[in-house]
């Protein structure tokens, strides 16, 4: 199975408009692979923002979520408040717009906004991570004590004790670790910024600069970060007191700083010396951190068992060793073993479960079918359905089960609806017969009327229970799989994963970014995204950059947080076509770099050929073919994609073979039938009747187009696209040296 990180179901959204509600997206599904680029292409209008903003929770005022879900970690993101949604899109999910102006706020200067970024990314996660793992703690210990002998409790206690006090312990050490290495950035980040200067020439107050740098040196004293440069820091310590002693005759209170610097050769404003000291002393600094971390797991726990003992000198992985030997002895065995058995507990709990919801949840769709819904007892029947979800979840479980986690709320919000257009759909009908009637008495008596009767406006009740039933459909094919697959649990596996979970949660907690050391990260940053002399444009505005460099800014900013899933919404149409392959470049450089997955969208599928993994198209607010990059491009099979791809610029004759003729359907009234036909000169008598499903062409390719049905007439794409794919086929061939 695919390991999904965004899971996108029958998503459906409408808005409302003084010309009638428009519908943009009309049950759409797709998912995104964890590490993979998904392309969703389409001409203007198919609905492509409006499904990327609904991701980013960002929905114009006037949409409606007429159905669907959002699947993220557990989450739908259609349910989630806004407080969640923001640590999502602080966290999480990042997104790139066409217009970079538009992410941009005009009158804060560059470097400032994307330090903004880090700076809240950092103290939401540190926040989450410390709730995280005292969470997590009292879900083992709870399957701990279920899944042994009444007798070992109390040892049980002490062992989910003593794991809590000495990753606190822990934690202090690494605090004060870091505070080193904060200190450590700082100076690095000042020392730069200096010797930056001094190469423009530029007058500096030598002995200022170095009092702060003794300043902060004096911090830099935690036993672990200093091991092996104890020497060399003092040594530096001394030559610094040196220059600043030499260089202060050149400043006094009296005379004041400008004063002195005229008298200053420009050449050597900063003489040599200082500048050779300073680089080599940020050389040392540079070393310093890319020395080994020290595990402060291990050492947590032998430092909260032996709290006066010496055994910070000596090299930083001899203690890591001789840590974990000791935790092992101590402590480690004992704790996995009751871990082993705890994540077992946890699991067989879980799966028992699942199979007792496949029981039930038969019982429960035969409820909804059968349509006999009255408030009281639907409530009751999904208030004892969802705790018999909620017990089969693996709450140890480190990756959430979004089908099951969401189960219950989806439920509910169906539910909800079922009974809010069963109420208004019955007043609307009154309405419409009284004003239909008294219409009909008027004529009756022979008036001249000029007015209509607004037309009803009713839901299908329908609708909704298969709504509901399509809900409890995918958690019963989820939990067959899952019991089906019982026998393949890897569970030393889960086991390492929970304890690195922990590890990793106790470090976010304490891991602070303070604003000097988010400035030098933000200059990274902008390294990072292609940008010159990122010390001076740290400075500017965003109207003293240029379109391509805009847009790099934006991309930093959305790395700033560290994102997991990257959306990219027509990143790249404002720009010219130069810039635009650097754009390209850029995004494919960081998806690498920083295993993202990413949702490109994009009008035009020549932009996605080097970069999709796979191709979703969209057309008025519909997915008429999705899949693999080669076979959208190969072996396309709906003609909204032959259209497309005609009209893409040839790479060998630079033209277009043909744009597409006519115009996108009014989404106020969408077509009842294939959504393209008007369009489409292959269009069947029946494409203008029924909407055709997806066919499956393959395990990764599907299409919604009739002429996939096997009694279609038998109809190729045209020549001509044959013949551009051949050539392209043509040309890949030879870009891999074939
Ligand atoms: N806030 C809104 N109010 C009314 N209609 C909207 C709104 N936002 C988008 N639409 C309509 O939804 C459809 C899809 O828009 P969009 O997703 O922006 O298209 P694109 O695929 O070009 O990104 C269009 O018909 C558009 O006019
Ligand atoms: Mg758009």
């Amino acid at each position: 199975m695919e390991d999904n990180i965004l899971e996108v179901k029958k998503l459906k959204i409408s808005f409302r408009t003084n010309n009638g509600t428009v519908k943009a997206v009309r049950d759409i599904s797709f998912d995104l692979h964890r590490g993979e680029t998904l392309a969703i292409v389409g001409e203007s209008g198919s609905g492509k923002s409006v499904t990327s903003r609904a991701v980013l929770g960002i929905s114009a005022g006037n949409s409606i979520m007429d159905g669907g879900e959002i699947l993220f970690d557990g989450k739908d993101l259609l349910k989630v408040g806004e407080e969640d949604m923001c640590k999502i899109r602080g966290d999480k999910i990042s997104m790139i717009f066409q217009d970079p102006l538009s992410s941009l706020d005009p009158i804060v200067k560059i470097g400032q906004q994307i330090i903004e970024a880090l700076v809240l990314k950092n103290r939401e996660s540190r926040k989450n991570s410390r709730k995280e793992f005292n969470n997590m703690l009292a879900i083992l210990k709870r399957n701990m004590i279920e899944s042994s002998d009444v007798s070992k409790k109390a040892q049980i206690n002490k062992i989910i004790k003593t794991f809590n006090d000495f990753n606190i312990e822990a934690i202090k050490l690494e605090e004060s670790y870091n505070f080193s290495h904060a200190r450590c950035e700082e100076i690095i980040a000042s020392i730069n910024d200096f010797l930056f200067k001094a190469s423009k020439k530029q007058r500096l107050d030598i002995p200022a600069f170095i009092k702060i740098y003794l300043s902060k040196l004096e911090d830099i004293k935690d036993p672990y970060f200093t091991y092996g440069y104890k020497e060399e820091l003092n040594k530096h310590k001394r030559i610094l007191n040196e220059i600043k002693i030499k260089n202060r005759h050149k400043f006094s209170i009296k005379t004041g700083f400008k004063k002195v610097f005229k008298d200053v050769d420009l050449a050597t404003r900063v003489p040599k010396e200082v500048n050779e000291e300073l680089k080599e002393f940020n050389s040392v600094l540079e070393k310093m951190l890319t020395e080994a971390k020290p595990n402060f797991f291990r050492i947590g726990y032998y430092v909260y068992k032996n709290p006066n003992s010496k055994i910070v000198d000596k090299p930083i992985e001899e203690i890591n060793d001789y840590c974990y030997s000791y935790l092992n002895e101590h402590f480690l065995n004992v704790f996995l073993d009751f871990e082993h058995n705890a994540i077992k507990n946890s699991y067989n709990k879980a799966l028992e479960g699942k199979k007792k919801v496949v029981d039930n949840l038969e019982t429960l769709r035969a409820f909804f079918q059968k349509g006999n819904l009255k408030k009281r007892s639907a409530g009751n029947e999904i208030k004892g359905v969802s705790s018999l979800v909620y017990e089969s979840i693996d709450h140890l479980a480190i990756i959430k089960d979004s089908v099951a986690y969401t189960f219950a709320t989806a439920l509910k919000s169906n539910i909800k609806k079922y009974f809010y257009n069963e109420s208004h759909n019955a007043k609307e009908e009154v309405r419409f017969a009284r004003q239909t009637k008294k219409r009909d008495a008027l004529i009756a008596k022979g008036k001249k009327i000029d007015w209509k009767v607004e037309p009803k406006k009713t839901v299908s009740l329908d609708d909704q229970i298969e709504n509901i039933v399509s809900s409890i459909d995918r958690l019963e094919g989820k939990y067959k799989e899952d019991i089906a697959g019982k026998d393949n649990i890897d569970f030393a596996k889960m086991s390492i994963s929970l304890i690195d979970y922990f590890k990793e949660k106790a470090s976010g907690a304490v891991y602070k970014v303070t604003n000097v050391i988010a400035r030098e990260r933000a200059i990274k940053l902008m390294e990072e995204v292609g940008i010159p002399e990122p010390r001076i444009r740290y400075n500017q505005y965003p109207f003293e950059f240029s379109g391509g460099m805009r847009q790099r800014i934006v991309i930093a900013i959305a790395l700033a947080a560290n994102p997991d899933i990257l959306i990219c919404d027509e990143p790249t149409t404002a720009l010219d076509v130069t810039i635009q392959s650097q754009i390209l470049e850029l995004i494919k450089k960081i998806k690498e770099e920083r295993n993202l997955s990413v949702i490109f969208i994009t009008h035009d599928l020549g932009v996605v050929a080097n970069m999709a993994d796979r191709i979703a198209v969209m057309y008025a607010g519909k997915i008429v073919e999705y899949g693999t990059s080669e076979e959208i491009f190969y072996s396309p099979a709906h003609p909204y994609t032959w259209a497309l791809l005609s009209s893409m610029p040839d790479l060998d004759t630079k033209e277009k073979l043909e744009a597409i003729p006519g115009t996108p359907p009014n989404m106020i009234y969408p077509p009842v039938g294939d959504a393209f036909a008007s369009r489409n000169k292959y269009a069947l008598k029946i494409d203008f009747e029924k909407q055709p499903p997806l066919f499956k062409i393959s395990e990764t390719h599907y299409a919604a187009t009739w002429l996939l049905h096997p009694n279609a007439p038998k109809i190729e794409m045209p020549k001509v696209i044959l013949e551009r794919i051949n050539r392209m086929k043509e040309r890949a061939g030879e870009d891999n040296g074939l």
